[in-house]
């Protein structure tokens, strides 16, 4: 062990001796080098092995060893990696097609969340200033979160303080719940076609994914029941508000029929409360969390939606020994969320710039929906939007048969405009075809350029 870390370290001496010798130029003996660093020839020649492996050195034996030419560095070899990692969790392709904000000229009709202009940039701004001055943005949060923060997610919703986890934004908390709330190898049911980081955070825990079909009411209950006496599964993956992509909302009857199914299997829902603050024609009804008693039902909220990506903050909210598990598992995780942007996030929920962010966010988001269904109906026409979605940010547009949506996303993206392609939110086959059109991104003027621009690339009907 000794000798090995010397080893290194005269290794690192002779590499900067050596990047001021000239390529060709022969190193000091063995015995000479033995003598100069008081070490062993043994010692020696292991760090002669070093610089020899990382290409900067040449032994040729009987003659010596010699500094290597600039150009002969070799390559890293990675490859061992692959070997000691086994299967890839995470498929690469899938978390490849994640969307981006669009650069320069393109039309953002594929990213979920916000333009900047519909952000509440200004109160971010000067709450992160504020909170910046703060002795308590730099020390450490309650690994649960700011009590106040925690009171500020579960207030509005009548849940208790102590349900909440402050949690880093919506998919950290998808992984986390999944992973603490199910052994890998487990399985987990997801309507389809649903969001697709979803099916990405299960790769993480390591989770099997099966898949139920869900039409304009949410999830069929008759499909989740046999799934869920089939696989045994312990976790549903929910989204009870305006689904992404279809806008499904669960109905009340059907909302009933799943808590009863979570009751009679012992299982967990997964409740992901994404678009909650983005209601737009009715009010949203309140989260499934607050009709379950036993704590089937764990709820994620984000401010990444309503607020500003970047902040990464959300909400996790759990009872019973789940609440406990995941208490603890956040301990281990990460000790908490960045306090500077607990702060932020507190200031801005807490201050009455809240409520009027919503509201004007909202008549923005009402807007571009009215717009974009609008500009469907005048360039689109053989398109259907089977939901029209009463919160959230997506339309989900249903095609002529036959239609090759890859095709169809590859061309859009020539004329500038970035769709989503509906098979990535399926998690079987596609049961028609669809795109994914988002609102919240783009300005009108833009909304109704990009879908005149994906009229003039659809194929003729
Ligand atoms: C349904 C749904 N859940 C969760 C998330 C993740 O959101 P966050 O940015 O808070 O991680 C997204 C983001 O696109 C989403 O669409």
């Amino acid at each position: 062990m000794e000798s090995n870390s010397r080893a290194t370290t005269i290794a690192e001496l002779l590499k900067q001796q050596t990047a001021l010798m000239e390529p060709g130029e022969k190193l000091p003996s063995v015995r000479e080098l033995s003598k100069r660093y008081a070490a062993s020839p043994v010692t020696i020649t292991q760090a002669i092995t070093a610089l020899s492996s990382l290409g900067l050195v040449r032994a040729e034996p009987g003659r010596g060893t010699f500094v290597a030419a600039r150009g002969e560095a070799a390559e890293p070899d990675y490859a061992w990696q692959s070997a000691a990692l086994g299967r890839t969790r995470v498929d690469p392709v899938r978390a490849g097609r994640f969307g981006a904000p669009g650069v320069g000229e393109q039309v953002q009709l594929s990213w979920g969340y916000l333009a900047p202009e519909l952000q509440p940039f200004d109160e971010l701004r000067t709450l992160g200033v504020r909170s910046a001055k703060s002795h308590r943005a730099w020390t450490m949060a309650p690994p649960m979160g700011l009590p106040e923060l925690r009171s500020a997610f579960a207030t509005p919703l009548g849940a208790e303080q102590g349900d909440v986890l402050v949690m880093p934004g919506g998919q950290q908390s998808l992984v986390f719940a999944m992973r603490t709330l199910a052994d890998p190898g487990a399985t987990l049911i997801t309507e389809s076609p649903s969001y697709p980081g979803a099916a990405l955070a299960a790769q993480a825990a390591g989770l099997h994914i099966a898949a139920v079909p869900a039409d304009a009411e949410g999830i069929v209950v008759e499909k989740l029941a046999e799934t869920l006496a089939r696989t045994h599964a312990t976790l549903i993956y929910l989204q009870p508000y305006c689904t992404n992509p279809s806008g499904a909302v669960l109905s009340a009857a059907r909302r009933g029929e799943v808590l009863a199914l979570a009751k009679q299997y012992g299982a967990f829902i997964i409740e992901d409360d994404w678009a909650r603050n983005l209601s737009l024609d009715a009010m949203a009804p309140p989260p499934l969390f607050l009709q379950d008693p036993h704590g089937h039902v764990v709820t994620i909220a984000t401010l990444s939606k309503p607020a500003a990506p970047g902040l990464r903050v959300g909400a996790l909210m759990a009872r019973g020994p789940a609440a406990e598990r995941l208490r603890t598992a956040r301990i281990a995780d990460d000790m908490c969320v960045p306090p500077l942007t607990q702060e932020i996030a507190l200031g801005l929920l807490a201050s009455n710039a809240w409520p009027r962010h919503l509201k004007r966010l909202r008549a923005g988001l009402l807007e571009r929906r009215n717009a974009m269904m609008a500009q469907l109906e005048a360039s689109v026409p053989s398109a259907r939007v089977p939901i029209t979605p009463s919160g959230g940010i997506h339309l989900w547009v249903r095609l002529p048969g036959g239609t090759d949506t890859t095709a169809l996303t590859a061309a859009a993206r020539e004329v500038g405009v970035l769709i989503g392609d509906g098979k990535h939110y399926f998690l079987d086959e596609p049961t028609a075809p669809y795109i994914r059109l988002s609102y919240s991104a783009a300005s009108i003027v833009e909304i109704q350029e990009g879908v005149r621009r994906l009229a003039s690339v659809l194929p003729a009907s």
